[in-house]
C-alpha cells in the first residue's frame, strides 16, 4: 500500500506544479535525474547544498512551496546552478528529480499544504484521526475508519516553530473540510482533556512535536503547552481524543502516515 500511494502522491505533485492539471503523463519522482544531474552535489552537501535524506536541511526550503522550487531548480538559485548543470534536459526530467529528492528528504511529514493532505492512522486498531461533522468552534475529534478522500481526515501541516530548521519542530494539524485546528480544549494540562477544534492560532494548545519512536515508522505528537501526548480512549469509530501522559510504548499515543 505505501509504496503505491507514496508513487501517486508523486505522481500528483509533479503534475499539479508541471502543467496545472493532474494527468499520468509526468509521472513520478526519477530517481535518475536525481543520480544523473543532482547528486553530485546534493548527494553530499557540498557547496551548502541541502543534502539528500536531511529533513532538517529540507524543512526551510520546503515551507517555500514546492512552486518556487520548481523554479529554482529549472532557473537556478544561489549555488544551485540552472537544471544542475544539464542543460539538456528537459524541464519535466528536472521536476521528476526534484520531486525524488524531496519526497526522499521531507521526513515524515509532507510538504505544509501538499496537494494531498496528512492523514494519521492509529497504531491500536487502524482509524484515523477524524473531525466530528460540524464545522464550529469545539467540535470535538475522534478516530473512523482511514479514508482517502473524506477531508474531515485530511489535514494540512502547519509549521509552528521559529525560522530555519526549527520551522518543523512543531506544528498544528489544520483541517481541510473545517479549515480549523485541532487542539486541547481549553488549554487544559489535565490527563483527559479532550481534543477539539478551533480556529487556527499560533498558540501551544494547538502546537505539536512530532516524536518520532526509535524502533519503527510511528511517531507520538506531544503537546507543547502540556507536554502530554494524544490518546485514544477505547476502541473503535468514534473513540475519542484526549490528551494524557506520553507513554511512547502505548499503542493508543503512536500514529502513521495513511498515505
Ligand atoms: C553544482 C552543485 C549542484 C547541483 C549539480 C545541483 N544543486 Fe541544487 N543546490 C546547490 C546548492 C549549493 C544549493 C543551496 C543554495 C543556497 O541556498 O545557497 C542548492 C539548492 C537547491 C534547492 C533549494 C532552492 C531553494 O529555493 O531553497 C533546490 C530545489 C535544488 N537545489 C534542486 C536541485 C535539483 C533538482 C538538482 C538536479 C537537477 C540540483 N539542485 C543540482 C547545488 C547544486
Amino acid at each position: 500500500m505505501t509504496k503505491f500511494k507514496l508513487a501517486l502522491a508523486v505522481t500528483i505533485f509533479g503534475c499539479v506544479f508541471t502543467v496545472g492539471t493532474v494527468s499520468a503523463v509526468h509521472a513520478k519522482g526519477d530517481k535518475e535525474v536525481y543520480s544523473k544531474a543532482c547528486k553530485i552535489c546534493h548527494g553530499s552537501g557540498m557547496m551548502g547544498a541541502p543534502k539528500f535524506g536531511d529533513s532538517g536541511a529540507w524543512s526551510p526550503r520546503i515551507a517555500k512551496g514546492f512552486d518556487t522550487l520548481r523554479k529554482h531548480a529549472i532557473d537556478g538559485y544561489m549555488g544551485c546552478p540552472p537544471k544542475g548543470g544539464k542543460m539538456s534536459l528537459s524541464k519535466e526530467a528536472v521536476v521528476g528529480g526534484l520531486a525524488y529528492m524531496v519526497d526522499q528528504s521531507r521526513g515524515i511529514l509532507k510538504f505544509a499544504s501538499s496537494p494531498s493532505g496528512d492523514i494519521f492512522m492509529s497504531m491500536l486498531d487502524k482509524k484515523c484521526i477524524d473531525k466530528t461533522g460540524s464545522n464550529s468552534n469545539s467540535a470535538e475529534a475522534h478516530v473512523w475508519s482511514c479514508s482517502d478522500n473524506n477531508k474531515n481526515q485530511i489535514f494540512d501541516v502547519i509549521a509552528r516553530g521559529s525560522t530555519g530548521t526549527e520551522k518543523f519542530k512543531f506544528i498544528s494539524l489544520k483541517n481541510r473540510f473545517s479549515g480549523k485546528c485541532l487542539g486541547v480544549a481549553g488549554a487544559s494540562k489535565a490527563d483527559g482533556a479532550k481534543i477539539i477544534q478551533w480556529n487556527c492560532l499560533p498558540v501551544g494548545n494547538q502546537a505539536w512535536e512530532v516524536v518520532k519512536s526509535k524502533t519503527d515508522n510511528s511517531f507520538s505528537l506531544r503537546f507543547k503547552h502540556s507536554g502530554k501526548c494524544l490518546h485514544i480512549e477505547g476502541k473503535g469509530n468514534g473513540a475519542k481524543l484526549t490528551q494524557w501522559t506520553c507513554n511512547s510504548k502505548k499503542p493508543n499515543q503512536r500514529f502513521e502516515l495513511y498515505n
